[in-house]
């Protein structure tokens, strides 16, 4: 399977569609109006143990990546991600984000970066930004969820704004160039909420695919961050 690296924050918000809102019936056409107006695009994936629901494995990734042509980001909202990281990283994924709540978050994570890919570690909305500190020198991708992972759809949590600003300081003690990726309930008015707090990378799944012009949504979306 051939990768496709994640770019490097360049300043500019990523916009990333989250493929569990897309139409799986004709997935190939309903990434098409994205493919060129997205930065990459994440593969949800959930193990019905650390979320109530049961999403996609590395074949769907594989299958992503062919459909869309984009870089691929797995978020692994799964219980013990060491386990699937090496499958992830065989289907494709350049950058792979484990939970800092998961059975060897730590260890996932150093996996990830020996395999040379782009490493994220995602909060819950109830673990604080201090979680990310011993990980600093080794993150690509620092991802605040703005919904209680799980599902698609969910409304967004104004109150993780605050966290926003704390990884944003965070990042920036780093010295590092760190993604600073927000995810759930992501929209045209929640998105500029959150690039204000420090966001730079907006993962982006009902409002994307229900909208009834993907492209026309990407391109003003961008246009107003
Ligand atoms: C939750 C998922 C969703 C998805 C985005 O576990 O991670 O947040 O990516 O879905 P929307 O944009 O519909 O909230």
């Amino acid at each position: 399977m051939s990768r496709l690296p994640i770019p490097l924050p360049s300043g500019a918000p990523a916009l990333v569609p989250s493929v569990l809102s897309a139409d799986f019936t004709r997935l190939k056409a309903s990434l098409a109006p994205v493919r060129r107006l997205a930065d990459w695009v994440q593969v949800d994936v959930m193990d019905g143990r650390f979320v109530p629901n049961l999403s996609f494995g590395p074949y769907i990734a594989g299958a992503v990546a062919a459909a869309s042509g984009l870089p691929v980001d797995a978020h692994l909202m799964v219980e013990e991600p060491l386990k699937f990281v090496d499958a992830f990283a065989a289907a494709g994924a350049g950058l792979i984000t484990v939970h800092a709540e998961a059975r060897g978050a730590a260890r996932a994570v150093e996996r990830v970066k020996k395999l040379g890919l782009r490493a994220g570690l995602a909060l819950r909305p109830r673990t604080p930004a201090s979680r990310l500190a011993p990980f600093m020198g080794l993150l690509d991708v620092a991802l605040v969820m703005t919904v209680e992972p799980g599902f698609g759809g969910q409304a967004f949590l104004p109150e993780m704004m605050p966290k926003v600003f704390k990884v944003r300081e965070l990042i920036a003690r780093s010295g590092r160039k760190v993604w600073l990726q927000v995810d759930g309930g992501i929209n045209a008015e929640t998105a500029v909420t959150a690039v204000a707090a420090g966001a730079d990378s907006l993962v982006i799944g009902s409002a994307l695919f229900k909208a009834a012009d993907p492209a026309v949504f990407l391109r003003t979306l961008r246009k107003r961050l």
